[in-house]
């Protein structure tokens, strides 16, 4: 029988190309986001903002109607904000923390029965090398994606007695909306940070522009599901995989020096 996977963030990017690509290989896809996709599509949709409990809750009864279990649960969502932390307000800080972590964890709640009920449910997280190699001027960002590791790693040893496994996926640079539909800050530049702000963006968005296509994180994810056995983490890119090598055993002041050269002047 195929196995049921549900995918949040499934309107654009990674979450909508891995939707499809899932869908042709013979899983029973549900996919949710806030808007439905701009291109064509051929799994299951529900509309869902899942920083809002309410709809949480509704599309996973929704879904609990239909089905007496779901295989896979990949918490996808997300977006981005960039900008000097000096100049963010607390308004913007609370909006990306309720996308990347708290709608991650709404999701996650609601659907854990049901994953409970397969034989051998899967979560597998999108976090980002961001969270583990912190970027300036998208500290936030970052701060959520380290955010979801942590979650990942907490919720892999609660639900480990329910044959549930948790993951969570490091994808590099993805050419995605993702760029376009980043946040942008009203300051760019001042006589303080003069153009350190306007010259971390350009390259964090050139650096995605030039980003490995989605399709590549949606093969990784589906080895995932096949797997027998999943890591703590899986970071996605060659050089990716490097830099959180070298992130993990250099010096941190050595890190933060390279960081600073590429992100932060
Ligand atoms: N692109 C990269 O370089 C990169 C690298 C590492 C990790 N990632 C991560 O990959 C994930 C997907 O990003 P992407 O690159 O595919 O960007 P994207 O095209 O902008 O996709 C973001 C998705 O999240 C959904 N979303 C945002 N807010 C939501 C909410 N409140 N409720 C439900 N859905 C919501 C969006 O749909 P709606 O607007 O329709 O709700 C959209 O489907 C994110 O978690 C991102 O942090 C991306």
């Amino acid at each position: 029988m195929s196995k049921t996977v549900v995918i949040s963030g499934a309107s654009s990017g990674i979450g909508f190309t891995t939707a499809e690509f899932l869908q042709a290989k013979g899983f029973n896809v549900i996919g949710l986001s806030r808007n439905y996709p701009k291109k064509e599509y051929k799994f299951n949709y529900f509309l869902c903002d899942i920083t809002k409990e309410d709809q949480v809750i509704k599309v996973c009864d929704e879904i609990k109607k239909n089905y007496d279990y779901i295989d896979v649960l990949i918490n996808c969502a997300g977006m981005g904000v960039s900008g000097a932390i000096e100049h963010s307000s607390i308004t913007e800080v609370r909006k990306i923390f309720d996308v990347n972590v708290y709608g991650q964890f709404l999701l996650t709640k609601h659907l854990i029965e049901l994953l409970r009920k397969s034989n051998g449910g899967k979560i597998i997280n999108v976090g980002s090398v961001a969270g583990e190699i912190i970027i300036p001027f998208q500290t936030f960002y970052s701060m959520t994606k380290a955010a979801i590791s942590a979650f990942s790693e907490g919720l892999r040893i609660e639900l480990k007695p329910f044959n549930i496994q948790v993951t969570t996926i490091l994808p590099g640079d993805i050419k995605t909306g993702f760029t376009e539909n980043r946040e942008m800050p009203i300051v760019v530049e001042d006589k303080h940070y003069k153009h350190r702000i306007k010259n971390s963006i350009a390259k964090m968005a050139k650096d995605e522009q030039q980003g490995m296509p989605a399709i590549k994180v949606s093969k990784v994810i589906l080895n995932l599901i096949k797997r027998k056995h999943l890591p703590v983490a899986k970071t996605i890119g060659f050089k990716y995989k490097l830099f959180v090598l070298l992130a993990k055993i250099l010096p941190k002041s050595l890190l933060s020096f390279v960081v600073r050269k590429m992100y932060g002047e």
